[in-house]
């Protein structure tokens, strides 16, 4: 796939229209209050433009993964208000995202109007990409733009299939991202080093395998690093490991790729039992005290993994190194994430906890592209398709 081809939205002309934008609202909620407004605040650009060339906009999104259930705890309903507030405009909101409801509130919607329909998600046709709920969402309006990057890995209904009935074209946030991202692509600056880290080995399997082949170095930390440290044959205690993904770790470190470019922690913080207030302290490798966990990399490895970021053309950057969470086990993620902002590479940073653990080091403004998309920018810098992105019409 070329990497930036696809019709953006000053292609098509829009004034008057009644426009249908897949945006991701995804955003991080406790009760109902957002935590965290990044991903609202990357789709303004698109919507601004929208509305100062008179369209009347229908704003779909999915929150969570409710599994085709309706969730009250996962209503759009806080994102409605938090957006009004940023755009300081009325945004209606419907409790539903197809139906009578929804189409009395289209035929009455006005350009330089708001709306924003329910959570996709509570249908479960959304993920099926199921056609005739993508016909009915397209049967809302005259243009569909998809700026909803963060989840353009997904072959949805609000995705891919809604793509085949509406002349459809990209918004500027997904431009913005795809332009940061191919360049690492096409042309990284070497050496490039990719830092890999979070709870779970098992989704990013294919990453690690297809990511090594493109990388100079790849730094493996957190939970994951856990697995690859159990598979090399250190007694890991009772630290978070996948069981079943240690076969598959240990036959990776025999590659002969794998033992030139992976780099493992070499020393790490353990902990009595996973509190803030649990007995910890620093160990090597080999030296997991029985009964303890691993829930942060050690000080060695910090060095160990700032030399060779310091090093670095491009960095890209997805999953914390440990428990970032408690304060007893957040510097390791928190040192990285100074290193990477330290140095002069090109650097990418994508996924929920690691762009806040940036964010709680401070240094957000010293990364060069922080992305909307943890798994969307991971699956693209490993060279999958996104059929989201590759369903929109080239130029
Ligand atoms: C994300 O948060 O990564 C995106 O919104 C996609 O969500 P999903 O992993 O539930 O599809």
């Amino acid at each position: 796939m070329p990497c930036l081809d696809k019709k953006s939205v000053t292609d098509v002309e829009v004034a008057g229209k009644k426009v249908l934008v897949r945006v991701d609202f995804n955003v991080p909620l406790k009760a109902d209050k957002i935590k965290d407004d990044t991903r609202i605040l990357a789709a303004v650009p698109t919507i601004r433009y929208l509305l100062k060339h008179n369209t009347s906009l229908i704003l779909i999104s999915h929150l969570g993964r409710p599994k085709g259930q309706r969730r009250p705890d996962l209503s759009l309903a806080p994102v409605a208000k938090r957006l009004a507030e940023i755009l300081d405009i009325p945004v209606v909101f419907v409790d539903d995202c197809i139906g009578e409801k929804v189409n009395q509130a289209v035929s009455s919607l006005k350009s330089g109007e708001v709306l924003l329909l329910e959570n996709l998600r509570f249908h479960p046709e959304e993920e099926k990409n199921d056609p005739e709920f993508a016909k009915k969402l397209a049967d809302l309006a005259d243009i569909y733009v998809n700026d909803a990057f963060g989840v353009a890995h997904r072959a949805h209904a609000s995705t891919e299939g809604i793509t085949h009935f509406l002349p459809s074209v990209a918004g500027f946030l997904i431009e913005k991202e795809m332009k940061a991202l191919c360049s690492v692509i096409d042309s990284p600056r070497r050496p490039y080093v990719a830092i890999i880290g979070g709870a779970k080995v098992s989704n990013k399997i294919m990453i690690i395998e297809s990511l090594i082949k493109k990388v100079d170095k790849l730094l493996i930390g957190g939970g994951m690093g856990n697995t690859f440290l159990a598979a090399a044959g250190y007694n890991m205690q009772t630290s978070l490991i996948e069981p079943d993904k240690i076969d598959w770790a240990r036959e990776f470190l025999q590659t002969d790729i794998a033992k030139e470019r992976l780099v493992l922690p070499v020393d790490l913080v353990v902990a009595a039992f996973f509190s803030a207030d649990a007995e910890h302290r620093v160990c090597p490798v080999d030296g997991v005290p029985d009964g303890w966990q691993a829930l942060d990399i050690g000080p060695a490895t910090v060095d160990l993994f700032t030399t060779v970021v310091n090093s670095a053309g491009t960095i890209v950057w997805n999953g914390p190194l440990g428990a970032f969470e408690i304060k007893a086990y957040a510097e390791g993620t928190m040192a990285i994430a100074r290193a990477v902002a330290d140095a002069t590479a090109f650097s990418i940073i994508g996924g929920g906890d690691s762009v806040s653990a940036v964010h709680k080091a401070g240094v957000m403004d010293r990364i060069s592209h922080i992305s909307t998309g943890g798994g969307a920018s991971l699956e693209l810098l490993g060279g999958e398709i996104l059929p989201g992105i590759a369903a929109l019409p080239s130029k």
